[in-house]
């Protein structure tokens, strides 16, 4: 089993702090890197806080490519709910990335499963996921990797359980609006990035957070996948690590 490395900090502003430094440091260290992104509540304070480092001039993202992990399916990229409406939104408006180097599933494409293979190309195209950023489930999953029997491989389309459903809800006029199904990077594409950073936050993800990174390594709670990879860093508030 690898050593997670587990960094602390009081609140989610905090954790955003810290989270972001990190990832300060691996695009300074390589101006053409390929990040993976991550949609969610959490890491709102971590893109917060790289639009703050890019206008204090302490980091440019002009050569940075990115992919995100996944997307719904049926929203198109004008759809306020939709995950590039997000990041658009949220990050890459704010700062001087080339929108053309950032990649987010295609959830309006007419063939799904040939959108995953072109995002699984591109991935591929791009030289792979240097680091690879990863918000967590109330039920364990990453990118919308779902409970399941198996580890998934590649990017798929899955079925949105109906806790996941509820959980993001608060985001539609009601859960009818809620897509039933995502595209979404397998868990191996996911283990095939070069660094793994969690970010949790909040005292209702303590429980899934303890049994992700202490319990057995097991598809039905899809991060627990992390304790096998080599390079995992997770960054989380005081609430969300009190039971470990
Ligand atoms: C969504 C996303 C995940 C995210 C999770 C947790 O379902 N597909 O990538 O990690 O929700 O979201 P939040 O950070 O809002 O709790």
């Amino acid at each position: 089993m690898n050593q997670i490395q587990i960094f602390s900090a009081p609140n989610a502003a905090a954790v955003g702090k810290i989270a972001a430094e990190m990832i300060v440091a691996a695009v300074n260290a390589k101006r053409d890197a390929v990040l993976g992104l991550a949609t969610g509540s959490t890491p709102l304070p971590l893109y917060g806080e790289l639009v703050k480092a890019y206008r204090a001039g302490e980091v440019s993202f002009r050569g940075i490519r990115t992919v995100n992990l996944d997307e719904y399916v049926g929203l198109s990229e004008t759809h306020e709910q939709s995950y590039r409406y997000f990041m658009n939104e949220n990050l890459f408006k704010q700062i001087d990335i080339d929108l053309s180097n950032t990649f987010v599933p295609n959830g309006t494409a007419a063939d799904s499963a040939a959108a995953c293979d072109a995002y699984e190309a591109r991935i591929e195209a791009l030289g792979g996921i240097d680091l690879q950023l990863l918000g967590i489930g109330l039920n364990g999953h990453i990118g919308f990797n779902e409970p399941a029997d198996t580890f998934s491989k590649r990017t798929h389309v899955v079925e949105l359980t109906e806790s996941t459903r509820e959980a993001n809800k608060r985001f539609f006029a009601s859960i009818d609006n809620v897509p039933t199904q995502a595209i979404t990077m397998g868990i191996g594409t996911i283990f095939a990035a070069k660094k793994l950073v969690l970010v949790c936050t909040g005292e209702k993800k303590a429980e899934i957070l303890k049994r992700s990174l202490t319990g057995d390594v097991d598809p039905r709670v899809p991060a627990s996948i992390l304790q096998f990879h080599p390079d995992v860093t997770v960054f989380a508030d005081e609430a969300a690590l009190k039971l470990i």
